[in-house]
């Protein structure tokens, strides 16, 4: 799917707490394509993401995913939008405690019109023998992991990740980019990685960089390198 965003702008607070955190952001992502938002804390990252994946309203602009313009929606078309279309990763990996990690998956796997495989995606993430584990029993590194395939088995053709790595070890993180790289190249999803690991932008399409709320930076790399050659 395509992203394309339109002078978004959002703020919260009223009198002194007012802040304004996106301030009339505009870009378009090409199907296909992988983008890292890079940026300082604070400078509207998640915000940002957030307004994409129709879980925060914007004040003004539009943004357009294909040919849905999502701030158009009522909530109930934003959770179908969400359910078909969307796949999301989050910095801590919001499983639920009580299911083991395949039935992580199998929740959103039901929601799901034509879902993967569910064990070809565990052999891919490498979850197979962790399968009938719980989440407390696993490695910060393999819970992200499950968390990922909970995103990926509806196979989303949008796929937004806010910190994938930022809870993980170097080996960990990168394991975890080598995967996202390669799931770009089996199923073609748009991905886009808010990171504070400056290294990604070296293996994405498309490099975005966020300063005070306004896109300060945004680049087309003519050359990749893999995920398993970056070093930081
Ligand atoms: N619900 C909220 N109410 C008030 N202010 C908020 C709210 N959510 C975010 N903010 C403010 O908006 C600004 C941008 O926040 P955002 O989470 O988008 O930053 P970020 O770039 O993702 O930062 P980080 O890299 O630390 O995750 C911050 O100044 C934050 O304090
Ligand atoms: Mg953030």
């Amino acid at each position: 799917m395509f992203v394309e965003i339109n002078k978004i702008k959002k703020s919260y607070g009223e009198g002194e707490s007012y802040v304004q955190v996106l301030k009339g952001l505009s870009t378009y992502v090409e199907k296909g394509q992988t983008c890292v938002i890079l940026g300082p804390s604070g400078s509207g990252k998640s915000t940002f993401l957030n307004a994409i994946g129709g879980l925060d309203d914007i004040e003004s602009g539009s943004i357009n995913i294909d040919s849905l313009e999502i701030t158009k929606l009522n909530s109930k078309e934003l959770s179908l939008y969400r359910r078909e279309y969307l796949g999301f990763i989050f910095q801590f990996y919001n499983l639920v405690p009580n299911l083991t990690v395949k039935e992580n998956i199998q929740v959103c796997e039901y929601l799901t019109k034509e879902p993967l495989d569910l064990n070809e995606l565990m052999d891919i993430l490498g979850l197979t023998e962790h399968q009938n584990k719980f989440p407390s029993q696993l490695s910060g590194g393999q819970q992200q992991r499950c968390a990922i395939a909970r995103a990926l088995i509806k196979n989303p053709k949008l796929l937004l990740c806010d910190e994938p790595t930022g809870a993980l070890d170097y080996k960990a993180a990168k394991e975890i980019l080598i995967l996202l790289e390669a799931i770009n190249k089996k199923y073609g999803t748009t991905m886009l990685i808010v990171s504070h690991n400056t290294a990604i932008k070296d293996m994405v399409h498309r490099v975005i960089k966020i300063k005070d709320g306004q896109i300060s930076e945004d680049y087309f790399n003519t050359s990749l390198i893999p995920a398993s050659q970056l070093e930081w």
